[in-house]
């Protein structure tokens, strides 16, 4: 090894120290800022070094440099935050088609690979194609460009199971005798596409947060291979870190579902949602005005909020701050209940609130909050459905069933900001809003909690 492959590698460990202390850091809302900050340094400075690689051609990173910050930055300032959960799932589906075009690009420029590259590049190839055709089905799906819903059709499973196998042998022949075998390469290519789309087609429902840290799993595997392929040991070592991390998230997510990986990936879940849960709730809804939920949380003197989808859409966040401060200058002990699948993406309601300088200590998980539930004297659900449906816990025949979720209902009044009686994203109506301690107090969310705090101003 030469000196300046020496300074660089030597860079690459520095690089990974700083990913692995910013992983660590992100664990905990209050150090995720400099976490995310400390990480961004490891990669500017895995960047920069590599540049000093001797036979590159400066000409297309300058190129590739561009075009990727004018994306990125016309991302950054345009989408919104509702749309930050489609970014993510649009990101990692980059990140795998760089992959895959990489081990595309070196073998064919240098067909003759030993068994081991041919098989990393084969994985890249087959990884990064899943993970590039997947996340933009999931994306379609997020941002609702599709049907949300699975879509599931018979012999799915043996269809599925057919491609498997397909790519399985071609990456065995492939790997025997790469050299003349690039026909075989570009079916591992279109096969890793298809299989993407048909295997995350039939996860839909409230499935969609196990798919997309998943995939963000994927991507990292894919790029791990591809740091094999081109022997970079800080594409490894970071590829293996997002594959790790990913894989973790995944099975948070799960374990939030209450469901194992298998049953989501398989399942076809939420196929059966219109059939099974969309169906007439019994009971009556009682409306409530702003000045009726200000008494009721006048009143109070414990409050929860459980922010959902619904504090994203209408940007509430501050709002809510605000509302949440007002509360403890009435005297109400105040917290925030987080689901870990409220919103569209993992952390969603933590980002969100974090940005509205939310105290750290006041967020409470759902598995500290239900079991004092009984004792709260008010919940405030903003913009949340899904994570509070009662259904989860009593109806055996709804698509959420068995999924845990915060037990507003258990609360001695429970009071409902969203727009209308819509259904949120698994689609199916909930008994929470018929309950006998339930108030609605319909309305854009961000509008409606503006006006209890105008309420409380000028009390
Ligand atoms: P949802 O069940 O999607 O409900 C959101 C509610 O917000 C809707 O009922 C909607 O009712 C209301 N809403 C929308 N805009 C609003 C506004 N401007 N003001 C007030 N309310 C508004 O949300 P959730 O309870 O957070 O559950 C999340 C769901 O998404 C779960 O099913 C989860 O599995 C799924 N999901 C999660 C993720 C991750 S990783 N978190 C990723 C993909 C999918 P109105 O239309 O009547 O206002």
């Amino acid at each position: 090894m030469n000196i300046t492959a020496l300074l660089i590698n030597f860079a690459y460990i520095i690089s990974a120290g700083l990913f692995i202390f910013g992983l660590k850091m992100l664990s905990s809302p209050a150090t995720a800022r400099q976490g995310n900050l400390l990480s961004a340094l490891g990669m500017l400075l895995a960047i920069v070094v590599t540049l000093f690689y001797s036979g590159l051609d400066y000409k297309w990173i300058v190129v590739g440099v561009f075009i990727g910050t004018v994306i990125g930055l016309v991302a950054a300032y345009k989408v919104q935050m509702t749309s930050m959960p489609e970014m993510v799932a649009l990101f990692n589906g980059f990140g795998g088609i760089a992959s895959l075009l990489l081990a595309w690009g070196e073998y064919h420029q240098h067909p003759e690979l030993s068994v081991f590259i041919a098989l990393v590049t084969f994985l890249s190839a087959f990884i990064g194609g899943i993970t590039f055709s997947g996340s933009m089905v999931a994306f379609g799906k997020l941002a609702e460009k599709i049907p949300s819903k699975a879509i599931v059709f018979s012999g799915q499973h043996i269809v599925n199971g057919a491609i498997l196998l397909t790519a399985l042998a071609s990456g065995v022949i492939f790997a025997m005798n790469p050299e003349s075998s690039y026909a075989i390469f570009l079916v591992i290519v279109v096969v890793s596409l298809l299989f993407g789309v048909t295997s995350v087609i039939p996860i839909g429902g409230a499935d969609m947060p196990v798919v997309i840290s998943l995939l963000n799993s994927y991507s990292g595997l894919a790029a791990c291979a591809a740091g094999f392929v081109i022997s970079n040991n800080i594409l490894i070592v970071a590829g293996a870190l997002v594959g790790a991390s990913g894989i973790i998230l995944t099975k948070i997510m799960c374990k939030a579902m209450n469901r194992s990986l298998a049953n989501v990936l398989f399942s076809g879940f939420g196929a059966t949602t219109q059939a099974a849960g969309s169906g007439e709730q019994e009971g009556e809804i009682r409306p409530a005005t702003a000045e009726d939920v200000y008494y009721i949380l006048e009143a109070a003197d414990s409050v929860a909020i459980v922010p959902g989808y619904g504090l994203a859409v209408a940007q509430a966040q501050h709002v809510t701050q605000e509302l949440g401060e007002l509360l403890e200058e009435n005297g109400a002990e105040v917290s925030y209940a987080i689901h870990p699948v409220a919103g569209r993406m993992p952390g969603h309601m933590n980002v969100l609130l974090a940005e509205a300088n939310v105290s750290y200590d006041q967020l409470v998980e759902m598995d500290d909050i239900n079991p004092r539930m009984d004792t709260v004297d008010v919940c405030v659900v903003i913009g949340a459905n899904d994570v509070v449906n009662p259904a989860a816990l009593n109806d055996e025949s709804s698509p959420i069933y068995g999924m845990p979720i915060i037990e507003t209902h258990r609360a001695k009044t429970v009071i409902v900001l969203k727009r209308s009686m819509n259904p949120g994203f698994a689609g199916i109506q909930n008994a929470l809003f018929f309950s006998p301690n339930t108030r609605m107090y319909f309305g854009d969310a961000k509008a409606s909690i503006q006006a209890l705090v105008a309420e409380f101003k000028s009390d």
